[in-house]
């Protein structure tokens, strides 16, 4: 599975001091060395994290491609045709949330969402689309145009803090499993994200469809102590190694 680190949050440290480090393009060469495949990072639309300029600096600098999150709005959309990263993700975004809290709603607004899809497929992006794992929702991401979805996992994540039993943990993967197949099912690169971290994410073998994990608090949170290339591969490690799998003995 090829991970995307997403390298936000070492733009929030830098600007919580309005200083020009810690750099996020820094980081992202970084995670590059340390075997990250993709390069994560969000626009918001106040810019609280990364900046305009930081976008395509990071497209000129990094060798590994630039998944590059946004809202679908028209500045967003005409921005991302101008930069021609690898991959847009388009994700819900809302300017008082902490992070992005929830899947697109694919119920209203699809026309508008489809024309974006094809304005940034057109410009030879590849379109991911942020849902929850919902059957409707990736129907109707494949019906749009959509290549990828990538299903939002922060309900799993916060649902698997409270698990105490094996056979708790066993059936709440269920859910995602079925959104994976479904994915697949419909012809779509199925990605997953959001809340993933050190003790959840070696779950994400158990999506046999799944080529991608987005991750970036839990990495960049660990690189305080460990390096950002050592937490980088420790997280590939999670999501690759028959070793970390989870089973009826270690799960
Ligand atoms: N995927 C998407 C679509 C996101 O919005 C985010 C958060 O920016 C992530 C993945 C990464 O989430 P986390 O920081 O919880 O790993």
């Amino acid at each position: 599975m090829r991970l995307g680190v997403n390298i936000d949050h070492v733009a929030t440290v830098r600007n919580a001091r309005g200083e020009s480090y810690p750099s996020p393009i820094q980081a992202a060469v970084m995670a590059e060395l340390g075997g990250a495949d993709n390069i994560t990072c969000h626009l918001r639309e106040d810019r609280r994290h990364i900046r305009d300029a930081d976008v395509r600096f990071l497209k000129d600098t990094i060798q590994i491609p630039l998944n590059f999150e946004i809202a679908a709005t028209d500045e967003m959309i005409a921005y991302a045709c101008d930069i021609g990263p690898y991959a847009v993700t388009l994700v819900p975004e809302k300017r008082q949330e902490l992070t992005t809290e929830g899947g697109l709603d694919l119920t209203e607004g699809v026309r508008k969402l489809e024309s974006d899809i094809k304005r940034l497929r057109d410009r030879g992006i590849i379109v991911s689309l942020f849902v929850e794992a919902d059957a409707n929702a990736i129907v109707t991401a494949a019906k749009i145009g959509a290549q990828a979805i990538e299903i939002h996992t922060g309900h799993w994540c916060t649902a698997m803090q409270k698990v105490r039993t094996t056979k708790e943990a066993w059936a709440l993967i269920r859910k995602l499993q079925d959104a994976d197949r479904i994915g697949h099912e419909q012809g779509l690169q199925v990605h997953v994200g959001h809340g993933l971290n050190y003790t959840n994410a070696a779950w994400m073998q158990m999506l046999p469809h799944c080529e991608e994990a987005n991750i970036g608090h839990a990495i960049i949170a660990r690189a305080l102590f460990v390096g950002l290339p050592t937490a980088v591969k420790e997280m590939k490690a999670l999501l690759n190694e028959p070793a970390h799998k989870p089973h009826l003995g270690n799960a």
